[in-house]
């Protein structure tokens, strides 16, 4: 598959850093063919990082990711969802490599300004789950 979903989450909307992280993806060669700017439900999110349910930071992941508006893209190019997850960088910022989305811009592991789906399976799944296709 040649897709990945990308999400700018609320600490990232809230900065006013929405510009700076979209013209980071567009420079990478992604293609952005789908886009929405939304507040996620809790029943969506909790569908959405059901893969997390049980885990210490279930609730606060949730609680955050329904705290303020996000985009989710829809990204194309080539082995999409490697690539996208070597831009955007390791979940907590401090390991993350210089140049990478979560360095440039996340808070911390928690607050970490961007998510990228992680196989090809759950970047459809996301995608269907976030834009009904
Ligand atoms: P994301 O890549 O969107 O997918 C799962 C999210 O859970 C992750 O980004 C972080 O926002 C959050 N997360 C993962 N691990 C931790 C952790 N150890 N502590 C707090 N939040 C985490």
């Amino acid at each position: 598959m040649d897709k990945t979903l990308a999400l700018i989450k609320p600490d990232a909307v809230e900065r006013n850093i929405i510009g700076d992280i979209i013209s980071l993806i567009e420079k990478n060669g992604f293609v952005i063919i789908d886009m929405k700017f939304m507040k996620m439900s809790r029943s969506i999110a909790e569908k959405f990082y059901d893969a997390h349910i049980g885990k210490s930071f279930y609730d606060k992941l949730v609680t955050y990711m329904t705290s303020g508006n996000i985009i989710a893209l829809v990204l194309k190019k080539e082995n999409a969802v490697d690539i996208f997850r070597d831009l955007i960088g390791s979940t907590d910022p401090e390991f993350a490599k210089e140049g990478t989305i979560r360095k440039l811009y996340a808070i911390d592991k928690s607050f970490n300004s961007i998510h990228g789906s992680d196989s090809d399976a759950n970047a459809e799944r996301e995608i269907s789950i976030i834009f009904d296709h």
